[in-house]
């Protein structure tokens, strides 16, 4: 018996022809829907499990730049079962961070921060909701305000009244400069925060206590985005190298600091005779605002490591730049002589700085100081130049590969701050070539105060010495 008869004599043809045609339809609806808008973005193809993971090594925001030189602006890729998706040129940049910016401004946490009772008081690493929202908003008023600013603006010249006061003593002798900005940028929020210094610039490697060591490490193990591995569900279920209980050790290790003035804040705040003109820092704020510990912890920790190891960054390239680039080097002197006549350097004056600024500028396009933005994450299913990017992709933008491309910038490898010169360019989340702070919902909220730190630290330090590389090295090799 043929399958027709079957059907016939059974009655069954009715319902089955309807049932095909559904179907039919159902795949002539699925057929006529347009194939691109199923595409991801193109890639490198990747092994099975693994994915591309063996492509990326150590620096994978050049890694990535170099697929993107083979496959467009717009990449993705495979770690795993995760999808990575890489932006490269200032179009695909401003679809992320501006048109689709309400659907990949959630996070990815690395494995070392996935701490159940740490989350969900993050500023950086939350979602982009509410509890993120007011976060913010108090950070924003507490510490990267104008106003903020400008009441920080003694303890920041204090501090660097103390590194000036230091590179004096030890003047004719070789500085890490990297170790002793970190400590001056270091002293400036902690003073901000908890109206104490931590390290000494005496004792450059804290061997007095560990602190350092222990922040260095929160970075090294989660803030350091280049550890890609951390991120995949592969491996995160295993802690491979132990990564997540080391970061608690150095975490514990660093709240201990902490722990003994918060106690004692804590009582001054919720004693009735405490009002808020007594507030004396950023932490009375937080206890004010009712911060358990934990939320404490949490917020002080993201802006210590999120603000120290960036700005001294950009100071060590600008830095680096100058000593390759004598004639930079004298042009900020000179503008420095004929702008500021006063012993210390004030706001209005700093603005005036228009090649120094420039000079920033500069460093930050060569140098970002977070070459791949931190890792944004899909929330819906969206279009970027035409490719789908799925929900739950990881997305990075990198501002490396767009600061050294040829289509973006004429001569891009050369250190020219005139470039900035008679140009409307910024920072600030506006012009997508040059995006060293982000943009959008999560732009960095202390680029302000960051920025302020770089000027000021650069100017002084210009104004009053000679910077030179020891024993005559070759500034070209410096890496
Ligand atoms: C030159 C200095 C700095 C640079 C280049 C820089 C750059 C960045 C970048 C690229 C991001 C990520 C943006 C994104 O994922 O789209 C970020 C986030 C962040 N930065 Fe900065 N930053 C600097 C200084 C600072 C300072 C001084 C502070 C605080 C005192 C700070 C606090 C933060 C915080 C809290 C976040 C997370 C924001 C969020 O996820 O919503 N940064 N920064
Ligand atoms: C915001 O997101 C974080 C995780 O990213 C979560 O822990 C927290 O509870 C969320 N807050 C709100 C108000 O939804
Ligand atoms: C802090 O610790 C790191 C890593 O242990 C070290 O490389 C650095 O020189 C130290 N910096 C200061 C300022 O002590
Ligand atoms: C910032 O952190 C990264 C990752 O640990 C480290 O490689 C780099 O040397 C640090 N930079 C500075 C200036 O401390
Ligand atoms: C996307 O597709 C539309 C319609 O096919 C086309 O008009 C547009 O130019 C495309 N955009 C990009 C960036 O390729």
């Amino acid at each position: 018996m043929d399958i027709t008869s079957f059907l016939r004599d059974n009655n069954l043809s009715t319902p089955f022809l309807v049932l095909s045609s559904i179907f039919f339809l159902l795949l002539v609806i699925k057929l006529a829907k347009p194939t691109s808008s199923k595409k991801l973005p193109p890639g490198p193809p990747g092994l099975p499990i693994i994915g591309n993971l063996h492509q990326l090594g150590r620096k994978p925001h050049i890694s990535t730049a170099k697929f993107a030189r083979e496959y467009g602006p717009l990449i993705s890729f495979r770690l795993g079962k995760q999808i990575l998706v890489v932006a490269s040129s200032p179009e695909a940049a401003r679809e992320i961070l501006r048109t689709q910016d309400h659907l990949l401004s959630s996070r990815v946490v690395p494995a070392a921060f996935q701490q159940p009772s740490l989350i969900p008081h993050s500023l950086m690493w939350s979602d982009a909701n509410l509890s993120w929202k007011s976060l913010k908003t108090l950070c924003r008023t507490e510490l990267f305000s104008a106003k903020a600013l400008e009441s920080h603006s003694r303890l920041r010249e204090q501090k660097l009244g103390h590194l000036l006061d230091f590179l004096h003593i030890k003047q004719g002798e070789t500085i890490n400069m990297e170790d002793v900005v970190f400590i001056t940028l270091f002293n400036t929020l902690t003073s901000i925060i908890f109206s104490r210094d931590f390290l000494d610039l005496k004792d450059v490697h804290g061997t007095r206590d560990g602190l350092n060591e222990s922040l260095h490490k929160i970075i090294e193990y989660g803030g350091n985005i280049n550890d890609f591995g951390s991120f995949f569900p592969i491996f995160e279920r295993f802690d491979l190298q132990g990564i997540r209980k080391e970061t608690v050790k150095q975490y514990e290790k660093t709240f201990a600091y902490w722990e003994d003035i918060i106690e004692e804040r804590r009582v001054h705040v919720n004693s009735p005779t405490w009002s808020s003109e007594h507030a004396r820092s950023f932490l009375d704020r937080m206890l004010e605002n009712k911060f358990s510990n934990n939320q404490i912890y949490q917020l002080v920790t993201e802006v210590l490591v999120a603000g120290t190891n960036t700005t001294t960054s950009l100071v060590g390239w600008a830095m680096t730049e100058l000593v390759r680039h004598k004639e930079v080097m004298s042009k900020i002197a000179e503008e420095i002589k004929r702008e500021v006549n006063t012993d210390k350097i004030s706001d209005s004056q700093l603005s005036k700085l228009t090649y120094l600024h420039a000079t920033i500028k500069e460093a930050l396009r060569l140098h970002p100081p977070v070459p791949l933005l931190l890792p944004h994450k899909a929330t819906e299913t969206c279009e970027v130049l035409n490719y789908t990017i799925p929900k739950n992709s990881i997305i990075f933008v990198n501002l490396w590969a767009m600061g050294r491309d040829p289509k973006v910038w004429d001569d891009p490898l050369s250190f020219k701050p005139e470039r900035f010169i008679d140009s409307k360019l910024d920072f600030k989340g506006q012009d997508f070539e040059l995006l060293p702070f982000g943009s959008g919902r999560r732009i960095c909220p202390g680029m302000p105060s960051g920025i302020k730190s770089v000027q000021l630290i650069l100017a002084s330090v210009i104004r009053e010495f000679d910077l030179v590389l020891p024993n005559d090295a070759d500034p070209m090799k410096l890496i």
